[in-house]
């Protein structure tokens, strides 16, 4: 017999993942062409040429390079990286902040398991990428969720202030946000952490910031995603190449944490000792070297600019409302039923249409479409609807 806690959480699933399972259902009845997938947050855009090119380099070069190193990772690697952060953040990292982790997933877990002791909260505010709650129940911790500020969905510091206890040990922030696509501006980082730091005085604790950036540099019409580590003095950063080089299947990404953190000796060495401790023991070989020769590569943000520009036409069109997604790759739209599996299943689902449910990301009245799409798919979706 399974154990009944991870029974419990199966039944639950996720609405992501059984949406996907649908689509691939629907593809085989109907085949591709005729299937508008929009549930899966997989870039479809390329990885850039640089990252196939060096992969093909570092393969053949013949010595080992397959190896275990240090659980934090190769000492070059988190250099560069430390390098990369301390001028975006304005501090001073060093290798030693750098932890390099088996994508988001992995590092949103070594961080966990470096905070939390059991019952300690981790706050979020809704929506929110609904993986977290998993990641932070792994660890002993419970998931606090703030409920969304509508109808923008930006954070709402005051309202966020009102959650924090004695107990709450971390903050996670994801900007630009999934499945929103909202990016807070500074002034509204700035109060967070004002909100922060008084309630750390209030309850004598020390509040970490969890910054969740795989979409930080998928951007649109010149938006500016602050800087974390500029703005909290307890900031960590979990980065991901998942989306920014379109690796998601490849989990490579880093943890940083700045040296203004609270405890940062003991943090810094806890982090790469989780990533023993979890199993991952280090993030891929391979992929480290790769961001030797790619860490400054792009992807088309263009490509994604052009989809987000069509499938928002067509909604607005349609009379769905939104913010409008300044990062990432969604849309979360207001569904025209209160109940929003109603829409999905009596209006989307029959056309062939798919969507993730506002309430996979604590969220109920709204739902996610994804545009990491073929243009033909966001089309066909858009006439479907219609
Ligand atoms: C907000 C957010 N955080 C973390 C992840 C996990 O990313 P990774 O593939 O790097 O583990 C995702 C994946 O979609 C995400 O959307």
């Amino acid at each position: 017999m399974i154990a009944n806690h991870i029974k419990t959480k199966m039944q639950a699933g996720s609405w992501i993942r059984d949406m996907f399972e649908k689509g691939t259902e629907l593809k085989k009845i109907y085949g591709d062409g005729k299937v508008f997938d929009l549930t899966l947050g997989n870039p479809d855009v390329p990885s850039p040429k640089e990252v196939n090119e060096s992969i093909a380099k570092r393969a053949s070069m013949g010595d080992n390079i397959h190896g275990y190193m240090s659980n934090a990772g190769y000492p070059e690697i988190r250099a560069l990286i430390a390098d990369r952060e301390s001028k975006r953040n304005g501090v001073n990292l060093t290798a030693n902040n750098v932890t390099m982790c088996v994508g988001a997933a992995g590092g949103l877990n070594c961080v966990f398991k470096a905070l939390l002791n059991p019952g300690e909260e981790v706050l979020v505010q809704a929506p929110y990428f609904v993986q977290y709650g998993g990641y932070v129940d792994n660890h002993g911790g419970k998931l606090i969720v703030v409920p969304a500020k509508v109808p923008d969905f930006d954070l709402d510091p005051n309202l966020i202030g009102t959650y924090i206890t004695e107990k709450t040990k971390a903050i996670i922030i994801n900007s630009p946000n999934n499945p929103t696509g909202v990016v807070y501006s500074r002034e509204t980082l700035e109060k967070l952490e004002k909100v922060l730091t008084e309630k750390e005085k209030e309850f004598g604790t020390d509040i970490y910031v969890v910054s969740d950036e795989p979409y930080r540099e998928i951007v649109y019409d010149g938006v500016e995603v602050p800087p974390v580590m500029d703005i909290f003095h307890n900031a960590i950063i979990v980065y991901s190449y998942s989306k920014s080089l379109s690796l998601a299947g490849e989990r490579i990404g880093y943890v940083a944490i700045s040296p203004n953190c609270a405890d940062v000796e003991a943090l810094c060495a806890a982090v790469p000792f989780a990533t023993r401790e979890l199993g991952y023991t280090n993030a891929p070989a391979l992929f480290q070297y790769v961001l030797k020769d790619c860490v400054d590569c792009q992807t088309d943000v263009d490509a994604y600019k052009v989809r987000r520009d069509i499938l928002m036409k067509g909604l607005r069109e349609l009379g769905y409302e939104f913010p409008e997604p300044q990062g990432a790759f969604y849309i979360f739209m207001k569904t025209p039923t209160e109940d929003e599996n109603e829409f999905i299943n009596n209006y989307c689902l029959p056309r062939n249409v798919l969507a993730v449910p506002g309430r996979g990301f604590g969220c109920p009245g709204y739902m996610r479409v994804a545009y990491c799409v073929a243009e033909e798919t966001i089309k066909g979706a858009i006439k479907a609807l219609r």
